[in-house]
């Protein structure tokens, strides 16, 4: 049996499959596969491990529908055609759960970082501009007491809210489609309209998926009736916010401040307005960039591809429809 994985992963994922007994195909060139390139190296295996960057769209599915299993190095699963996959009884896996502390760490880096200016002020140092000291200059906002606002509050939105209630005493209210009685329970946390979201959130974080729903939610009108004086969060995906409504939501005031580890596109242009603002702090995609994360994903992973090639229930399924008749 033979697995071809689209990136270089973490030793221990790669010695689960090995020692399964699995071949291990791996592209190590540091650019994206092409389609043409993907379908012609799945062509000969019976398993893809999908580290980021591929579509696996409904072109690549119908050329490849002799795989056994796609294993996802990620929980999102927004690049897969999952309707597709399942119509093909190819079962997909992602690697829930283990990413939720380090992504909302993440977050909660970027409340603190955009509230303190921490990115830009950092930058004024490199620039030889530390300047003359004002005590009116430079100023932050603080987050204790205030409201933080979670769109999407599944495991990402729950560890963050926790942070955020035992570091700061913030009140949690949230938006999703069912309650979260966890949250409810234990963080007092409380389910509100997605308009009260807009207009009650200081801060305002986005802990959702990318699906047709979410795309492009967040726009100029939502900017426009969420508090002058909130910052905006998005931790989850790039396309969720409208990246030019949300430039000019800044630039107009509308909010004070916003802190991003995902954008429209990726990677973001060096000369995108954002990086130049006082109250704005961007990071490349890193939610779960960290040794203890990459190597449980890479685990999750690699124990997608080993059952998925003994013809057995994947430990994460994405479309687990695929087992039933
Ligand atoms: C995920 O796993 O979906 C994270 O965004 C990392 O890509």
């Amino acid at each position: 049996m033979k697995v071809f994985i689209t990136r270089i992963i973490p030793d221990a994922g790669l010695q689960l499959m090995k020692d399964a007994g699995i071949e291990i195909i791996q592209w190590t060139e540091k650019r994206n596969l092409s389609a043409e390139e993907l379908i012609d190296h799945c062509k000969s295996v019976d398993a893809l491990l999908s580290a980021g960057g591929n579509w696996i769209d409904k072109a690549f599915l119908t050329a490849c529908s002799h795989l056994k299993v796609i294993s996802l190095h990620s929980v999102g699963y927004d690049r897969v055609d999952v309707p597709a996959a399942t119509e093909l009884k190819i079962p997909v896996g992602n690697t829930p759960g283990v990413l939720s502390d380090a992504t909302a760490d993440i977050a909660f880096l970027l409340i603190l970082a955009t509230s303190r200016k921490a990115f830009y002020m950092h930058n004024t140092i490199i620039e030889g501009d530390w300047g003359f000291f004002e005590p009116t200059a430079n100023l932050g906002i603080e987050i204790r007491n205030k409201t933080l606002g979670v769109f999407g509050l599944g495991k990402i939105g729950f560890e963050l809210a926790s942070r955020c209630a035992a570091a700061f005493h913030m009140k949690i209210i949230y938006h999703n489609r069912d309650h979260n009685e966890r949250a409810e329970k234990e963080l007092n946390a409380e389910w509100v309209s997605f308009e009260d979201l807009l207009k009650q959130s200081d801060v305002l974080s986005v802990n959702t998926s990318l699906t047709e729903e979410t795309k492009g939610k967040f726009n100029k009108e939502v900017f426009a009736k969420m508090k002058r004086t909130s910052i905006f969060i998005n931790t989850a995906r790039g396309p969720i916010h409208n990246e030019p409504d949300l430039i000019d939501a800044l630039q107009k005031g509308m909010i004070w401040g916003a802190g991003l580890d995902v954008t429209d596109p990726e990677p973001m242009n060096s000369n995108n307005p954002l990086l130049q603002m006082p109250n704005v702090s961007v990071l490349p995609h890193i939610g779960s960039a960290t040794e203890e994360t990459r190597n449980a994903m890479a685990i999750i992973a690699a124990e997608n591809v080993i059952a998925g090639l003994k013809g057995e229930r994947l430990p994460f399924p994405v479309n687990p429809e695929v087992w039933k008749d």
